[in-house]
């Protein structure tokens, strides 16, 4: 069924989407966090809904407006992102991880701004402690869930994809090259999709012509 190029394709599926970086507090005025929009996560969003998915997006701060049609969970920090999406990842039946997960948190956020001159030791070393993984932690208790996880790398790619999709109990790793000014914040990517059977490259495309590539892909791995 085909209206105006609108396939209804996901009707009845839920999908849960990540996206966004997450944030994490120093104080009440800085924190951890990484370079990533979230255009990614927002245009699979989009494209999943407009295919006729329940969309559920958990996602980090960013600029972007909650897409349309979509149930909207905004999130701040790791700890809140795994717990936002604990039950809609058993309710799901794709999970695509795209956020940009923050691997370490300060071990405490301080309830005041921190000082020069008085807080000096705690800015000069701020202790940090291991973020749980979103990803690993839901896949670990999939069923039926298709898991797709993203591989954010700027060397070994391929490599690093595969050694993700094991580590993480994954369905399939959508891999791309963040190097400088290449993947964060553009308009367009290039990914490889890297599963059991092996690594696919994809010509370089726009966003919103990923996203729905991948929810192809998840699709194919329903079947
Ligand atoms: N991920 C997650 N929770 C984390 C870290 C990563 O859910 N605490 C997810 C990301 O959303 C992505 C995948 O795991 O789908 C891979 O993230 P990436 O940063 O590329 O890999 P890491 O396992 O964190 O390893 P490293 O950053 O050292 O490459
Ligand atoms: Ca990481």
């Amino acid at each position: 069924l085909s209206v105006l190029g609108v396939r209804n394709d996901l009707e009845g599926l839920r999908v849960l989407i990540t996206a966004g970086p997450t944030v994490e507090p120093i104080d009440p005025v800085r924190y951890i966090s990484n370079y990533s929009s979230g255009k990614s996560g927002y245009a699979l969003a989009v494209a999943a809904a407009r295919r006729g998915a329940q969309v559920t997006l958990v996602s980090g701060p960013t600029s972007l407006d909650p897409p349309k049609d979509v149930c909207f969970i905004g999130v701040r920090t790791a700890v809140d992102m795994l717990a936002a999406c604990q039950r809609p990842f058993e309710k799901a039946d794709i999970a695509i991880f795209a956020a940009a997960v923050a691997d370490m948190r300060p071990a405490t956020a301080a309830d005041h701004k921190l000082k020069k001159g008085v807080d000096d030791d705690a800015l000069a070393g701020i202790p940090l402690v291991k973020n749980p993984d979103v990803l690993a932690t839901l896949a670990a208790q999939k069923d039926r869930q298709v898991v797709v996880g993203y591989a954010a790398e700027t060397d070994d790619i391929l490599e690093n994809a595969r050694r993700k999709l094991k580590a993480k109990h994954a369905d399939v790793i959508v891999a791309n090259d963040v190097g400088e000014g290449k993947a964060f914040n553009a308009n367009d990517n290039k990914i490889w999709f890297v599963d059991e059977e092996g690594a696919e490259e994809l010509p370089r495309m726009t966003k919103a012509a990923l996203a729905d590539v991948i929810l192809n892909k998840a699709l194919d791995c329903m079947r």
